[in-house]
């Protein structure tokens, strides 16, 4: 199975940083953001991945590629560990550049990587800047296919003020983790939404996604919306969802959520894990004291 990376977005929400360099490759203490996304799909047996890419995301593609002379460098310096840290993520994977030469939004991104798709083979769609923590989703999906044989979309809870940010799904409970779409909104207000359910950025698609996507007018915001197709599908075919925990999900598009991703993961290391916390901590208490100063 092939997996589809869409990494062509604008990232304005982080400009100036994005300028010229992918938010996709913003660190998570020292690796980007896009190797977790790479390694969940990995870890789940998919080393096809086709990254749907635009002007200035060349760093994603240097990332994935051998660097000889930083290998020769490691080398010479005796830098054993270091070298096969830089080795390791070029040649696991089998990575497939599409240009998206308009941002036309995500439901189009996902359409320019036809040509690589089969159309007998159903596919994962991984948002490059999501994260998720603990259980692979990526394998959950695959078993939920596997039980199916339909699409399956990861969703999680999501407070009813925040609906609007998301695309937003009306569910029916198959068990504890499964359910089945019966319908699906992009954006709705916190009124119209059908539910709490938001879609976090993983999803198998059947092969037929790829004819919605071709007959979806631009929808919200003039882009063309993979909710919109989304939703032409289930008026054909059966959609599954599958529940992820909210602790788990990490947006990095955001700058908040960007830093608390970078405070969790580093908490979670050993060598970084102590002096952090007592950072941290004297950093809390210099505050409080400033407010009750100025109180
Ligand atoms: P976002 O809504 O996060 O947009 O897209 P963005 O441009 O990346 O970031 P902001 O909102 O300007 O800060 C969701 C995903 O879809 C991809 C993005 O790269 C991101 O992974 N995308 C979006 C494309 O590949 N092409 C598009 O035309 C739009």
């Amino acid at each position: 199975m092939r997996a589809v990376i869409p990494v062509a977005g604008w990232g304005t929400r982080f400009l100036p940083a994005t300028k010229a360099m992918p938010k996709e490759m913003l660190p998570i203490v020292d690796k980007p953001v896009i190797q977790y996304i790479v390694e969940e799909l990995i870890e789940a047996g998919i080393f096809d991945i086709v990254f749907i890419t635009g002007r200035h995301k060349r760093a994603i593609e240097d990332h994935f590629d051998i660097n000889p002379d930083l290998e020769q460098h490691l080398e010479n310096a005796g830098k054993k560990e270091l070298l096969d840290v830089v080795r390791k993520i070029s040649h696991l994977i089998n990575p497939i550049f599409i240009r998206q030469k308009e941002q036309k939004g995500l439901g189009h991104a996902v359409l320019t990587a036809k040509p690589a798709l089969s159309n007998n083979e159903p596919f994962i769609v991984s948002l490059g800047d999501i994260l998720i923590k603990g259980t692979n989703t990526v394998k959950k999906m695959l078993s939920i296919h596997q039980k199916f044989g339909k699409s399956v979309i990861a969703l999680f809870e999501v407070p009813k003020k925040e609906v609007s940010k998301y695309g937003i799904a009306k569910v029916k409970r198959v068990d504890d983790e499964v359910f089945l779409i019966e319908d699906i909104v992009e954006k709705p207000s916190p009124k119209e939404a059908p539910s709490n359910f938001a879609v976090v950025g993983r999803y198998l698609f059947t092969p037929s996604i790829l004819e919605e996507l071709e007959n979806t007018k631009p929808g919200k915001g003039g882009e063309i919306q993979l909710t919109d197709a989304i939703r032409s599908l289930l008026q054909k075919e059966a959609i599954y969802a599958f529940k992820v925990d909210s602790a788990a999900v990490f947006d990095t598009g955001n700058k908040l959520d960007y830093l608390k991703t970078v405070i969790t993961f580093a908490l979670e290391r050993e060598d970084l894990k102590e002096p952090l916390l007592k950072f941290l901590k004297e950093l809390v208490l210099l505050k409080d004291k400033k407010e009750k100063e100025n109180s």
